[in-house]
């Protein structure tokens, strides 16, 4: 048995169950059928729109328009929203690198936010200070000092399945007259004070890879009230077609669509979100209960205002109370052929975003060394998050 723990290796063993596996129960095969045998395969079809419509209605959006992929979706968030290149926009860098790479596809720049210690998102109170005191106000639009670039957008990315604390951040963007983007990939049914993330800013986008709550494969969606923005969505998605009998095109497009048989998935995963996410909410009470009394961990943050789909159950680990530090359990709950994973790097560290300004993260990476990610799929066993928690606890 290879012991070896490298993060990001292939499984060493059939019986290593992956942290996320897709829970395909539901009406994925008759819709998928029905798209084969009708030849709806691409990107047009009945599912396409069914699909748009039931996520719209479910997070309580205007519009929504369904795309390849959540990156895809944030690059089109971003573009319909007038963001311009050497623009930037401030984004959390506790991150999944998409976001931050789909502000450079814009030809625009992040500018890295800390976390909040209390709930690991975006932290409200660092984004008033770089916009405080880090910018200055001129020709009626506001500029970073130090980069001497036009801040345009605030993109909060709630990560985990729990939303991010949102009011001061729509108070500050009013205030400045910026655009907010919603990275809501990972936190599809969250609420926010009772509102659904994705439908706080202006405009929010989901993934649908195989690791999210509900998963078409690949995909993502755009929501958004602004009709002007969906209808522009949904023109440079389909590469930008001005006149669709001659080919006339005005615009670079982008050939970003999803098709009817992965909507068709999205359509019968949709139906069952409500009892995925109980799933996850359950396997964290469980994670919570159990571990609460375990010196040395800190658990996944549940705020107060927030309703939290406990996407990824994630939990901090002190070495010096706990005995170990993150690396030594992954590697230990490797070895017991159970997967687990770290945080992201924060992005103002990775060197794919050199040049990009950056105010102190010291909570992100905090983060980064401390993080564990437990398995949590919506289909795990008792017997399966038992596994998890005897090795977690062996360990004390
Ligand atoms: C926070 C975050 N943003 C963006 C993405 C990109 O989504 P996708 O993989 O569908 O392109 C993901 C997920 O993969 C994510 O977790």
């Amino acid at each position: 048995m290879n012991t070896q723990f490298e993060p990001g290796s292939p499984p060493p063993s059939a019986d290593f169950v992956p942290l996320c596996i897709p829970e395909l129960r539901g009406n994925e095969w008759r819709y998928i059928k029905e798209c084969l045998d009708t030849a709806w395969v691409s990107s047009v079809g009945s599912y396409v729109d069914r699909f748009e419509t039931e996520l719209a209605h479910f997070v309580g959006a205007k519009h929504a328009v369904a795309v390849v992929n959540g990156t895809a979706a944030l690059h089109i968030s971003l573009l319909v929203s007038g963001i311009q290149p050497e623009d930037e926009v401030l984004v959390s860098s506790m991150t999944f690198i998409a976001s931050v790479n789909a502000i450079r596809y814009a030809g625009a720049w992040p500018v890295f936010i800390d976390s909040d210690p209390q709930t690991w998102q975006m932290d409200p109170q660092q984004v008033l200070d770089f916009l405080g005191k880090e910018c200055e106000s001129r020709d009626g639009a506001l500029w970073n000092r130090h980069t001497g670039r036009r801040v345009k957008a605030i993109m909060p990315v709630h990560i985990l399945g729990h939303p991010v604390d949102m009011d001061p951040i729509m108070e500050a963007a009013r205030r400045y007259d910026l655009v907010v983007i919603e990275d809501a990939t990972e936190s599809l049914g969250a609420r926010y004070k009772e509102r659904m993330t994705g439908c706080i800013g202006d405009i929010a986008c989901f993934s649908f890879n195989g690791n999210k709550i509900i998963t078409t494969g690949g995909g993502g969606m755009i929501v958004t009230e602004c009709q002007e923005w969906a209808d522009k969505a949904r023109y440079l998605t389909t590469q930008a077609k001005d006149d669709r009998m001659e080919f006339i095109h005005n615009e670079i497009g982008y050939n970003y669509r999803l098709t009817n048989v992965q909507a068709a998935m999205g359509v019968a995963q949709l139906e069952q979100l409500e009892s995925y996410i109980a799933a996850k909410r359950r396997i964290a009470e469980t994670y919570d209960a159990v571990f609460q009394d375990l010196p040395g961990l800190t658990l996944m943050p549940n705020a107060s205002w927030a309703y939290s789909i406990k996407w990824m159950y994630t939990m901090l680990v002190d070495e010096a109370v706990y005995g170990m530090d993150s690396r030594a359990l992954l590697r230990k709950l490797h070895e017991a052929r159970i997967e687990t994973r770290p945080l992201w790097q924060p992005v103002h560290l990775s060197p794919a975003h050199r040049g990009a300004f950056a105010m102190p993260c010291p909570v992100a990476e905090r983060l980064k060394c401390e993080a564990v990610s437990l398995r949590c799929s919506v289909g795990l066993t008792e017997a399966d998050q038992q596994r998890v928690i005897d090795v977690v606890r062996s360990t004390v």
